[in-house]
Protein backbone atom coordinates (compact mmCIF):
# COMPACT_ATOMS: atom_id res chain seq x y z
CA UNK A 1 0.00 0.00 0.00
CA UNK A 2 1.27 3.54 -0.88
CA UNK A 3 2.29 5.88 2.16
CA UNK A 4 -0.66 8.29 2.30
CA UNK A 5 0.67 11.22 1.03
CA UNK A 6 1.18 9.93 -2.36
CA UNK A 7 -1.81 8.94 -3.26
CA UNK A 8 -2.68 9.64 -6.58
CA UNK A 9 -4.29 13.14 -7.31
CA UNK A 10 -7.29 12.64 -9.46
CA UNK A 11 -7.19 14.70 -12.78
CA UNK A 12 -8.98 18.14 -13.06
CA UNK A 13 -11.87 17.24 -15.22
CA UNK A 14 -13.35 19.28 -17.79
CA UNK A 15 -16.82 19.86 -16.54
CA UNK A 16 -19.62 22.48 -17.04
CA UNK A 17 -20.83 25.59 -15.09
CA UNK A 18 -23.33 28.23 -14.85
CA UNK A 19 -22.58 31.67 -14.50
CA UNK A 20 -24.90 33.73 -13.79
CA UNK A 21 -24.51 36.72 -16.53
CA UNK A 22 -25.75 39.49 -13.74
CA UNK A 23 -23.33 39.32 -10.85
CA UNK A 24 -20.89 36.30 -12.22
CA UNK A 25 -21.92 33.78 -9.64
CA UNK A 26 -20.63 29.79 -10.09
CA UNK A 27 -23.58 27.41 -10.32
CA UNK A 28 -22.85 23.60 -11.22
CA UNK A 29 -26.23 23.26 -12.37
CA UNK A 30 -28.48 25.37 -14.14
CA UNK A 31 -31.72 27.06 -12.85
CA UNK A 32 -34.20 29.29 -13.54
CA UNK A 33 -33.10 31.65 -11.35
CA UNK A 34 -29.71 32.53 -9.54
CA UNK A 35 -29.92 32.25 -5.77
CA UNK A 36 -26.72 34.88 -5.08
CA UNK A 37 -28.63 37.92 -6.93
CA UNK A 38 -32.21 36.58 -7.70
CA UNK A 39 -32.09 37.40 -11.24
CA UNK A 40 -34.41 34.59 -13.74
CA UNK A 41 -32.96 33.73 -16.77
CA UNK A 42 -29.02 34.38 -16.50
CA UNK A 43 -27.42 31.35 -16.23
CA UNK A 44 -25.50 30.65 -18.88
CA UNK A 45 -22.98 27.37 -19.62
CA UNK A 46 -19.47 28.37 -19.91
CA UNK A 47 -16.68 26.13 -20.56
CA UNK A 48 -14.14 25.77 -17.19
CA UNK A 49 -11.33 24.64 -19.56
CA UNK A 50 -10.03 27.80 -19.99
CA UNK A 51 -7.96 28.03 -17.06
CA UNK A 52 -9.33 31.21 -16.37
CA UNK A 53 -12.78 29.82 -15.54
CA UNK A 54 -11.67 27.52 -14.05
CA UNK A 55 -10.56 28.64 -10.49
CA UNK A 56 -7.77 27.25 -7.83
CA UNK A 57 -8.61 23.41 -8.36
CA UNK A 58 -7.08 23.91 -12.17
CA UNK A 59 -4.35 25.47 -10.65
CA UNK A 60 -3.55 23.08 -7.63
CA UNK A 61 -0.72 21.22 -9.39
CA UNK A 62 0.20 24.25 -11.84
CA UNK A 63 3.28 24.54 -10.12
CA UNK A 64 5.70 25.59 -6.92
CA UNK A 65 5.36 29.32 -5.97
CA UNK A 66 8.08 31.70 -6.20
CA UNK A 67 9.16 34.09 -3.76
CA UNK A 68 9.07 38.10 -4.60
CA UNK A 69 10.65 40.53 -3.04
CA UNK A 70 8.89 42.53 -0.35
CA UNK A 71 8.96 46.04 0.31
CA UNK A 72 8.43 49.20 1.70
CA UNK A 73 5.57 51.60 1.58
CA UNK A 74 7.62 54.59 1.27
CA UNK A 75 9.94 55.08 -1.52
CA UNK A 76 10.41 56.35 -5.00
CA UNK A 77 7.28 56.58 -7.29
CA UNK A 78 8.11 57.02 -10.72
CA UNK A 79 6.95 59.97 -12.70
CA UNK A 80 3.51 62.31 -12.30
CA UNK A 81 1.10 59.63 -11.68
CA UNK A 82 -1.75 61.74 -13.20
CA UNK A 83 -2.42 62.40 -16.81
CA UNK A 84 -4.65 65.58 -16.53
CA UNK A 85 -7.13 66.20 -20.00
CA UNK A 86 -7.81 69.56 -19.44
CA UNK A 87 -12.05 68.91 -18.97
CA UNK A 88 -12.61 70.13 -16.14
CA UNK A 89 -15.57 67.74 -15.52
CA UNK A 90 -13.64 64.96 -16.17
CA UNK A 91 -11.02 65.61 -14.34
CA UNK A 92 -13.38 66.25 -11.03
CA UNK A 93 -15.06 62.95 -11.45
CA UNK A 94 -11.63 60.53 -11.91
CA UNK A 95 -9.99 62.84 -8.97
CA UNK A 96 -7.65 65.25 -10.78
CA UNK A 97 -6.58 63.00 -14.07
CA UNK A 98 -6.10 59.57 -14.83
CA UNK A 99 -3.90 57.13 -12.73
CA UNK A 100 -1.30 55.78 -14.35
CA UNK A 101 -0.66 52.08 -14.05
CA UNK A 102 -4.63 51.91 -13.28
CA UNK A 103 -7.67 50.72 -14.72
CA UNK A 104 -10.97 52.40 -14.65
CA UNK A 105 -14.20 51.54 -15.90
CA UNK A 106 -17.00 53.99 -17.10
CA UNK A 107 -20.13 52.82 -17.41
CA UNK A 108 -23.47 53.76 -18.55
CA UNK A 109 -26.33 53.16 -20.90
CA UNK A 110 -25.96 52.18 -24.50
CA UNK A 111 -26.26 55.78 -26.33
CA UNK A 112 -26.05 58.09 -22.90
CA UNK A 113 -22.56 59.88 -24.60
CA UNK A 114 -19.56 57.11 -23.45
CA UNK A 115 -17.77 57.16 -26.78
CA UNK A 116 -18.62 60.50 -27.22
CA UNK A 117 -17.31 62.10 -23.66
CA UNK A 118 -13.78 59.40 -24.35
CA UNK A 119 -13.05 60.81 -27.94
CA UNK A 120 -13.10 64.33 -26.63
CA UNK A 121 -10.48 62.95 -23.53
CA UNK A 122 -8.59 60.89 -25.99
CA UNK A 123 -8.19 63.97 -28.31
CA UNK A 124 -7.41 66.86 -25.55
CA UNK A 125 -4.53 64.32 -24.19
CA UNK A 126 -3.59 63.34 -27.62
CA UNK A 127 -3.28 67.39 -27.85
CA UNK A 128 -1.57 67.96 -24.36
CA UNK A 129 1.15 65.58 -26.09
CA UNK A 130 0.15 62.24 -24.32
CA UNK A 131 0.20 58.98 -26.46
CA UNK A 132 -3.70 58.00 -26.48
CA UNK A 133 -4.63 54.51 -28.10
CA UNK A 134 -8.63 54.34 -28.46
CA UNK A 135 -9.47 50.63 -29.83
CA UNK A 136 -13.01 50.16 -30.87
CA UNK A 137 -14.94 47.15 -30.88
CA UNK A 138 -18.10 48.18 -31.73
CA UNK A 139 -17.65 50.59 -34.28
CA UNK A 140 -15.73 50.82 -37.79
CA UNK A 141 -12.93 53.19 -38.43
CA UNK A 142 -15.15 55.66 -40.83
CA UNK A 143 -18.00 56.10 -37.69
CA UNK A 144 -15.15 56.78 -35.11
CA UNK A 145 -13.93 59.26 -37.99
CA UNK A 146 -17.49 60.68 -38.35
CA UNK A 147 -17.89 61.11 -34.84
CA UNK A 148 -14.26 62.77 -34.11
CA UNK A 149 -15.17 65.07 -37.16
CA UNK A 150 -18.38 66.17 -35.06
CA UNK A 151 -16.37 66.95 -32.09
CA UNK A 152 -13.97 68.89 -33.67
CA UNK A 153 -11.83 66.19 -32.95
CA UNK A 154 -10.24 64.62 -36.33
CA UNK A 155 -7.17 66.77 -36.40
CA UNK A 156 -5.55 65.22 -32.85
CA UNK A 157 -2.74 63.04 -33.07
CA UNK A 158 -5.28 59.72 -31.65
CA UNK A 159 -4.13 56.55 -32.66
CA UNK A 160 -7.45 54.35 -33.76
CA UNK A 161 -8.17 50.71 -34.54
CA UNK A 162 -11.15 48.92 -34.53
CA UNK A 163 -10.35 45.30 -33.11
CA UNK A 164 -11.59 43.20 -30.74
CA UNK A 165 -9.01 40.71 -29.87
CA UNK A 166 -7.41 41.02 -26.92
CA UNK A 167 -3.92 39.46 -27.76
CA UNK A 168 -3.85 41.45 -31.17
CA UNK A 169 -4.63 44.67 -29.21
CA UNK A 170 -1.73 44.34 -26.64
CA UNK A 171 0.77 43.34 -29.45
CA UNK A 172 -0.28 46.50 -31.66
CA UNK A 173 0.23 49.02 -28.43
CA UNK A 174 3.50 46.94 -27.59
CA UNK A 175 5.04 48.66 -30.60
CA UNK A 176 6.10 52.02 -30.46
CA UNK A 177 6.14 54.19 -27.35
CA UNK A 178 4.26 53.41 -24.41
CA UNK A 179 1.06 55.00 -24.64
CA UNK A 180 -0.18 56.84 -21.98
CA UNK A 181 -3.87 56.03 -21.97
CA UNK A 182 -5.56 53.09 -23.67
CA UNK A 183 -9.22 53.50 -24.42
CA UNK A 184 -11.47 50.10 -24.75
CA UNK A 185 -14.35 50.58 -26.21
CA UNK A 186 -16.12 48.09 -25.19
CA UNK A 187 -15.50 45.75 -22.90
CA UNK A 188 -18.52 43.71 -23.99
CA UNK A 189 -17.01 42.87 -26.97
CA UNK A 190 -13.49 42.09 -26.42
CA UNK A 191 -12.48 38.34 -26.29
CA UNK A 192 -9.31 36.89 -25.16
CA UNK A 193 -7.71 33.41 -26.87
CA UNK A 194 -7.69 32.39 -22.84
CA UNK A 195 -11.17 31.82 -22.26
CA UNK A 196 -13.22 29.85 -24.98
CA UNK A 197 -16.77 31.54 -23.83
CA UNK A 198 -18.13 33.77 -26.75
CA UNK A 199 -17.77 37.33 -26.84
CA UNK A 200 -19.57 39.06 -24.36
CA UNK A 201 -19.78 36.41 -21.09
CA UNK A 202 -18.91 36.94 -18.00
CA UNK A 203 -15.70 34.43 -18.13
CA UNK A 204 -14.94 36.24 -21.76
CA UNK A 205 -15.74 39.79 -20.29
CA UNK A 206 -13.95 38.98 -16.94
CA UNK A 207 -10.64 37.19 -18.64
CA UNK A 208 -9.77 40.00 -21.03
CA UNK A 209 -10.70 42.95 -18.07
CA UNK A 210 -8.08 40.99 -16.23
CA UNK A 211 -5.14 40.92 -19.61
CA UNK A 212 -6.16 44.73 -20.17
CA UNK A 213 -6.03 45.40 -16.11
CA UNK A 214 -2.36 43.20 -15.89
CA UNK A 215 -1.28 45.16 -18.83
CA UNK A 216 -1.57 49.07 -17.21
CA UNK A 217 -0.28 47.68 -14.28
CA UNK A 218 3.12 46.07 -15.63
CA UNK A 219 3.50 49.16 -18.17
CA UNK A 220 2.22 52.21 -16.55
CA UNK A 221 -0.14 53.13 -19.18
CA UNK A 222 -3.83 54.16 -17.96
CA UNK A 223 -6.24 51.92 -19.24
CA UNK A 224 -9.96 52.94 -19.82
CA UNK A 225 -12.92 49.90 -20.48
CA UNK A 226 -15.96 51.15 -21.81
CA UNK A 227 -18.95 48.86 -20.44
CA UNK A 228 -22.89 49.18 -21.26
CA UNK A 229 -25.54 48.94 -18.59
CA UNK A 230 -28.30 46.84 -18.63
CA UNK A 231 -31.90 48.23 -17.78
CA UNK A 232 -31.92 47.41 -13.95
CA UNK A 233 -29.36 49.59 -13.86
CA UNK A 234 -25.66 47.26 -13.59
CA UNK A 235 -23.36 46.82 -16.14
CA UNK A 236 -23.97 43.57 -17.58
CA UNK A 237 -21.20 40.94 -17.33
CA UNK A 238 -18.73 44.21 -16.27
CA UNK A 239 -20.53 44.43 -13.15
CA UNK A 240 -18.19 41.77 -12.18
CA UNK A 241 -15.11 44.28 -13.67
CA UNK A 242 -15.85 46.65 -10.99
CA UNK A 243 -14.29 44.91 -7.89
CA UNK A 244 -10.81 44.23 -9.97
CA UNK A 245 -10.25 48.08 -11.61
CA UNK A 246 -9.37 50.55 -9.67
CA UNK A 247 -12.12 52.89 -10.33
CA UNK A 248 -15.81 53.21 -11.82
CA UNK A 249 -17.18 55.55 -13.71
CA UNK A 250 -21.08 55.82 -14.28
CA UNK A 251 -22.59 57.82 -16.97
CA UNK A 252 -25.61 59.04 -16.47
CA UNK A 253 -28.89 60.89 -17.97
CA UNK A 254 -32.24 60.83 -18.56
CA UNK A 255 -33.68 60.23 -21.65
CA UNK A 256 -35.36 63.71 -22.57
CA UNK A 257 -32.53 65.52 -21.04
CA UNK A 258 -29.90 66.76 -22.42
CA UNK A 259 -27.34 67.03 -19.86
CA UNK A 260 -25.45 63.96 -18.40
CA UNK A 261 -23.48 63.33 -15.04
CA UNK A 262 -20.33 61.22 -14.70
CA UNK A 263 -21.03 59.72 -11.03
CA UNK A 264 -17.95 58.31 -9.65
CA UNK A 265 -18.80 54.73 -7.77
CA UNK A 266 -15.26 54.11 -7.14
CA UNK A 267 -12.10 55.53 -6.77
CA UNK A 268 -9.02 53.76 -5.35
CA UNK A 269 -6.77 57.03 -5.71
CA UNK A 270 -9.50 59.86 -5.13
CA UNK A 271 -12.86 60.65 -3.63
CA UNK A 272 -16.39 59.13 -4.58
CA UNK A 273 -19.33 60.44 -5.05
CA UNK A 274 -17.89 63.26 -7.12
CA UNK A 275 -19.70 64.53 -9.86
CA UNK A 276 -19.00 65.86 -13.63
CA UNK A 277 -22.07 67.79 -15.47
CA UNK A 278 -22.31 67.97 -19.08
CA UNK A 279 -24.67 68.63 -21.74
CA UNK A 280 -25.12 66.79 -24.97
CA UNK A 281 -24.80 69.26 -28.02
CA UNK A 282 -24.97 68.81 -31.82
CA UNK A 283 -21.05 69.56 -31.58
CA UNK A 284 -20.91 66.89 -28.51
CA UNK A 285 -20.75 67.10 -24.50
CA UNK A 286 -19.99 70.69 -23.53
CA UNK A 287 -18.42 71.28 -19.61
CA UNK A 288 -21.41 72.79 -17.01
CA UNK A 289 -19.42 74.10 -14.20
CA UNK A 290 -22.19 75.78 -12.17
CA UNK A 291 -25.11 72.74 -12.00
CA UNK A 292 -27.43 74.31 -10.09
CA UNK A 293 -28.06 76.96 -12.55
CA UNK A 294 -29.50 73.65 -15.04
CA UNK A 295 -31.21 72.60 -12.31
CA UNK A 296 -33.19 75.47 -11.18
CA UNK A 297 -33.33 76.97 -14.79
CA UNK A 298 -37.22 76.01 -15.39
CA UNK A 299 -38.42 77.60 -12.31
CA UNK A 300 -41.40 79.21 -11.53
CA UNK A 301 -41.49 80.95 -8.27
CA UNK A 302 -45.36 81.26 -7.68
CA UNK A 303 -46.18 77.90 -8.15
CA UNK A 304 -47.29 75.58 -4.59
CA UNK A 305 -45.68 72.41 -4.08
CA UNK A 306 -42.35 73.80 -5.41
CA UNK A 307 -39.18 73.86 -2.57
CA UNK A 308 -35.57 74.33 -3.92
CA UNK A 309 -32.77 71.41 -1.89
CA UNK A 310 -29.63 72.37 -1.03
CA UNK A 311 -28.14 69.33 -1.66
CA UNK A 312 -24.13 68.16 -2.18
CA UNK A 313 -23.10 66.00 -4.45
CA UNK A 314 -19.17 64.97 -3.05
CA UNK A 315 -17.64 67.87 -2.73
CA UNK A 316 -19.86 70.44 -4.37
CA UNK A 317 -23.21 72.25 -3.28
CA UNK A 318 -26.41 71.49 -6.00
CA UNK A 319 -29.50 73.12 -6.01
CA UNK A 320 -32.08 71.53 -6.89
CA UNK A 321 -36.16 72.30 -7.59
CA UNK A 322 -37.88 69.26 -6.14
CA UNK A 323 -41.87 69.53 -7.37
CA UNK A 324 -44.79 67.81 -5.75
CA UNK A 325 -48.36 67.28 -7.08
CA UNK A 326 -51.08 66.42 -4.41
CA UNK A 327 -54.46 65.82 -5.76
CA UNK A 328 -57.61 63.78 -4.63
CA UNK A 329 -57.73 60.39 -5.78
CA UNK A 330 -60.56 58.46 -7.81
CA UNK A 331 -58.36 55.72 -6.50
CA UNK A 332 -59.40 53.25 -3.48
CA UNK A 333 -55.51 53.27 -3.02
CA UNK A 334 -53.81 56.06 -4.39
CA UNK A 335 -50.86 56.05 -6.29
CA UNK A 336 -47.58 57.65 -4.97
CA UNK A 337 -45.32 58.23 -7.81
CA UNK A 338 -41.47 59.00 -7.79
CA UNK A 339 -38.84 60.52 -10.04
CA UNK A 340 -35.12 60.77 -8.94
CA UNK A 341 -35.85 59.91 -5.43
CA UNK A 342 -36.17 57.08 -3.39
CA UNK A 343 -39.94 55.99 -3.09
CA UNK A 344 -39.23 54.23 0.46
CA UNK A 345 -38.20 57.36 1.75
CA UNK A 346 -41.22 59.46 0.41
CA UNK A 347 -43.45 56.52 1.90
CA UNK A 348 -41.75 57.68 5.73
CA UNK A 349 -41.55 61.10 5.10
CA UNK A 350 -46.06 60.79 3.93
CA UNK A 351 -46.36 58.68 7.42
CA UNK A 352 -44.27 61.27 9.61
CA UNK A 353 -46.24 63.73 8.36
CA UNK A 354 -49.52 62.01 8.98
CA UNK A 355 -48.44 60.98 12.22
CA UNK A 356 -46.87 63.77 13.69
CA UNK A 357 -48.02 66.77 12.25
CA UNK A 358 -51.66 65.70 11.58
CA UNK A 359 -51.57 65.96 7.12
CA UNK A 360 -53.33 64.02 5.65
CA UNK A 361 -52.69 61.76 2.46
CA UNK A 362 -54.84 59.27 2.11
CA UNK A 363 -57.40 59.83 -0.12
CA UNK A 364 -54.97 61.77 -2.13
CA UNK A 365 -52.14 60.98 -4.88
CA UNK A 366 -48.77 61.85 -4.37
CA UNK A 367 -46.16 62.65 -7.41
CA UNK A 368 -42.46 64.14 -6.27
CA UNK A 369 -40.23 64.97 -9.04
CA UNK A 370 -36.84 66.17 -9.18
CA UNK A 371 -36.46 68.71 -11.85
CA UNK A 372 -34.16 68.23 -14.63
CA UNK A 373 -34.26 64.18 -14.41
CA UNK A 374 -31.73 64.61 -11.57
CA UNK A 375 -31.27 61.80 -8.85
CA UNK A 376 -31.12 63.02 -5.56
CA UNK A 377 -29.90 59.98 -2.93
CA UNK A 378 -29.41 62.43 0.16
CA UNK A 379 -32.05 62.19 3.36
CA UNK A 380 -31.08 65.41 3.45
CA UNK A 381 -33.74 65.91 1.25
CA UNK A 382 -36.74 65.48 3.44
CA UNK A 383 -37.32 68.38 4.69
CA UNK A 384 -37.51 69.81 1.03
CA UNK A 385 -40.02 67.44 0.31
CA UNK A 386 -41.59 67.65 3.09
CA UNK A 387 -42.43 71.27 2.48
CA UNK A 388 -42.96 70.42 -1.26
CA UNK A 389 -46.01 68.28 -0.43
CA UNK A 390 -47.52 70.04 2.06
CA UNK A 391 -47.11 73.29 -0.20
CA UNK A 392 -48.97 71.29 -3.06
CA UNK A 393 -51.91 70.02 -0.73
CA UNK A 394 -52.72 73.23 1.12
CA UNK A 395 -52.12 75.11 -2.50
CA UNK A 396 -49.29 77.96 -0.64
CA UNK A 397 -46.80 78.57 -2.67
CA UNK A 398 -43.02 78.86 -0.62
CA UNK A 399 -41.41 81.44 -0.44
CA UNK A 400 -39.35 81.64 -4.03
CA UNK A 401 -35.89 82.26 -2.26
CA UNK A 402 -35.95 79.39 0.35
CA UNK A 403 -33.74 76.74 0.30
CA UNK A 404 -34.83 73.85 2.35
CA UNK A 405 -32.46 71.07 3.43
CA UNK A 406 -32.33 68.21 6.44
CA UNK A 407 -33.09 65.01 7.66
CA UNK A 408 -36.44 64.03 9.38
CA UNK A 409 -36.59 61.06 11.68
CA UNK A 410 -39.59 58.90 12.43
CA UNK A 411 -40.18 60.55 15.56
CA UNK A 412 -41.16 64.25 13.35
CA UNK A 413 -37.83 65.33 15.23
CA UNK A 414 -35.48 67.19 12.43
CA UNK A 415 -31.76 66.17 12.04
CA UNK A 416 -28.39 67.70 11.02
CA UNK A 417 -26.65 67.40 8.20
CA UNK A 418 -23.28 67.13 6.80
CA UNK A 419 -21.83 70.72 5.04
CA UNK A 420 -24.34 72.86 6.26
CA UNK A 421 -22.20 75.64 5.36
CA UNK A 422 -21.30 74.84 2.04
CA UNK A 423 -24.99 74.20 1.31
CA UNK A 424 -25.97 77.98 2.59
CA UNK A 425 -22.77 79.37 0.83
CA UNK A 426 -24.12 78.24 -2.79
CA UNK A 427 -27.90 78.83 -1.97
CA UNK A 428 -26.60 83.07 -1.34
CA UNK A 429 -24.31 82.49 -4.74
CA UNK A 430 -27.55 81.95 -6.32
CA UNK A 431 -29.85 84.65 -4.54
CA UNK A 432 -31.71 82.49 -2.11
CA UNK A 433 -31.65 84.46 1.31
CA UNK A 434 -33.65 82.34 3.10
CA UNK A 435 -32.97 78.70 4.60
CA UNK A 436 -34.97 76.30 6.40
CA UNK A 437 -32.62 73.87 7.89
CA UNK A 438 -32.08 71.79 11.11
CA UNK A 439 -31.35 73.68 14.54
CA UNK A 440 -27.93 71.99 15.50
CA UNK A 441 -26.33 72.63 12.11
CA UNK A 442 -23.34 74.15 12.82
CA UNK A 443 -24.50 77.58 12.65
CA UNK A 444 -26.36 79.91 10.38
CA UNK A 445 -23.59 80.90 8.56
CA UNK A 446 -23.31 84.31 6.80
CA UNK A 447 -25.50 85.62 9.52
CA UNK A 448 -27.19 88.50 7.62
CA UNK A 449 -29.54 85.75 6.17
CA UNK A 450 -32.57 84.42 7.64
CA UNK A 451 -32.93 81.34 8.93
CA UNK A 452 -35.95 79.42 10.20
CA UNK A 453 -34.43 76.78 12.38
CA UNK A 454 -37.57 74.15 13.22
CA UNK A 455 -36.57 71.27 15.74
CA UNK A 456 -39.65 69.53 14.26
CA UNK A 457 -41.68 69.20 11.13
CA UNK A 458 -45.10 69.48 12.43
CA UNK A 459 -43.25 73.14 13.55
CA UNK A 460 -42.49 73.64 9.93
CA UNK A 461 -46.37 72.50 8.59
CA UNK A 462 -47.42 75.21 11.14
CA UNK A 463 -45.10 77.73 9.19
CA UNK A 464 -46.16 76.85 5.94
CA UNK A 465 -50.00 76.74 6.98
CA UNK A 466 -49.47 80.09 8.47
CA UNK A 467 -48.16 81.56 5.80
CA UNK A 468 -51.73 81.84 4.34
CA UNK A 469 -52.49 85.28 6.06
CA UNK A 470 -49.03 86.36 4.95
CA UNK A 471 -49.39 85.65 1.53
CA UNK A 472 -53.15 86.99 1.08
CA UNK A 473 -52.01 90.71 2.90
CA UNK A 474 -49.16 91.22 0.45
P1 LIG B 1 -22.27 57.74 -28.06
O1 LIG B 1 -21.10 58.45 -27.52
O2 LIG B 1 -22.08 56.96 -29.31
O3 LIG B 1 -22.95 56.81 -26.95
P2 LIG B 1 -22.40 55.47 -26.28
O4 LIG B 1 -20.99 55.29 -26.66
O5 LIG B 1 -22.60 55.70 -24.80
O6 LIG B 1 -23.27 54.36 -26.74
O7 LIG B 1 -23.40 58.86 -28.25
C1 LIG B 1 -24.54 58.56 -28.94
C2 LIG B 1 -25.56 59.68 -28.89
O8 LIG B 1 -25.02 60.96 -28.70
C3 LIG B 1 -26.29 59.69 -30.17
O9 LIG B 1 -27.66 59.55 -29.88
C4 LIG B 1 -25.99 60.99 -30.79
C5 LIG B 1 -25.56 61.84 -29.67
N1 LIG B 1 -24.54 62.83 -30.06
C6 LIG B 1 -24.86 64.18 -30.02
O10 LIG B 1 -25.97 64.56 -29.67
N2 LIG B 1 -23.90 65.10 -30.37
C7 LIG B 1 -22.66 64.72 -30.78
O11 LIG B 1 -21.83 65.58 -31.10
C8 LIG B 1 -22.35 63.31 -30.84
C9 LIG B 1 -21.01 62.83 -31.29
C10 LIG B 1 -23.32 62.41 -30.44
MG1 LIG C 1 -20.19 53.77 -27.87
Amino acid sequence: MPPHGEEPVPMAKSRVQFICQNCGTVHTRWAGKCDACGEWNTLIEEGTSGGIGSGPSGMRNARKGRAVTLTTLSGEIEEAPRIVSGIGELDRATGGGFVRGSALLVGGDPGIGKSTLLTQAAAALALRGHRVVYVSGEEAVAQIRLRAQRLNAAETPVELAAETNVEDILATIADGRRPDLVILDSIQTLWTDMADSAPGTVTQVRASAQAMIRYAKSTGAAVVLVGHVTKEGQIAGPRVVEHMVDGVLYFEGEGGHHYRILRTVKNRFGPTDEIGVFEMSDKGLREVANPSELFLGERSAKAPGAAVFAGMEGTRPVLVEIQALVAPSPLGTPRRAVVGWDSARLSMVLAVLEAHCGVRFATHDVYLNVAGGYRISEPAADLAVAAALVSSLTGLALPADCVYFGEISLSGAIRPVAHAQQRLKEAEKLGFGQAVMPASSEDKGGGQRSAFQPDTLADLVARIAGSKGRSTED
